[in-house]
């Protein structure tokens, strides 16, 4: 059952309709076209509390991110983001995935409503499945996720933790383009925290969150301005 909500509505109970008419990303192979062609439509899939998704919103109020934040998708109808992107005025859709038979066919529900609403980019954003073939071919180039890690190191969830673990000194955030690699498609932005002695997991995740807060509207940004490249595993601005 897909659930729809409007801003400030109580959501409520509608039917998918399966629309899938909407606007294709052109991509040659390696080259970027989004934003140039497609305008700045965002969508946003989540799966909890939705602290990175604030961080888009206050970035395009602030003028700080030009672009506009089409639909905010969850595949759990608790996801406490859901709230923020309705204070904001966003479009909210729950999408559970156990409803579907398969991986495919939620991705399939997930295309249509993004085409539905012409998004041109997509932004994980705590986002906590796997997202396949069905989907990133729909989509290439043009998926954006952020990792608490400087990937490649510490894929995976419980990445600060990793990190505290094994004893860096450094540790940090990536944004990069979704490829079927798990964290592990071209990085796009990262930003390094110092990791203190005294730090614990907590002390250094709420740090690589704020540093995550600041860098995903840039690398967004960077992404929607078009102009770059993928050379290799290299994201390349011209
Ligand atoms: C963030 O740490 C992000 O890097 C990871 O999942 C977490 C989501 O947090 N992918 P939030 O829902 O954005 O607050």
């Amino acid at each position: 059952m897909v659930q729809i909500a409007m801003a400030n509505e109580l959501p409520p109970s509608a039917p998918h309709r399966a629309v899938r008419s909407g606007v294709r990303p052109r991509t040659r192979a390696g080259r970027c076209t989004v934003g140039s062609d497609l305008g700045r439509r965002i969508g946003v899939l989540i799966s909890g509390r939705g602290s990175n998704l604030q961080a888009l919103i206050d970035a395009i109020a602030e003028g700080r991110l030009r672009a506009e934040i089409a639909v905010v998708i969850a595949n759990r109808a608790d996801a406490a983001g859901l709230a923020r992107a309705r204070t904001a005025g966003i479009e909210t859709i729950t999408i559970p995935h156990r409803d579907y038979p398969s991986r495919e066919a939620f991705e399939e529900t997930l295309i249509a409503e993004l085409r539905a609403r012409r998004v041109a980019l997509v932004c994980l954003a705590g986002f906590m499945r796997l997202l396949g073939a069905t989907f990133l071919e729909a989509y290439p180039n043009a998926i954006l996720n952020i990792h608490p890690s400087l990937l490649p190191a510490f894929p995976g969830v419980d990445a600060q933790r990793q990190a505290w673990t094994y004893g860096t000194k450094v540790a940090g955030a990536t944004v990069h383009l979704v490829t079927g690699e798990l964290d592990g498609g071209p990085i796009v932005m990262q930003r390094a925290v110092a990791v203190p002695d005294d730090d614990t997991p907590d002390t250094l995740a709420a740090r690589i969150l704020d540093v995550e807060h600041q860098i995903y509207p840039d690398a967004a940004q960077l992404v929607l301005d078009g102009g770059w490249r993928i050379e290799g595993r290299r994201f390349r601005r011209a």
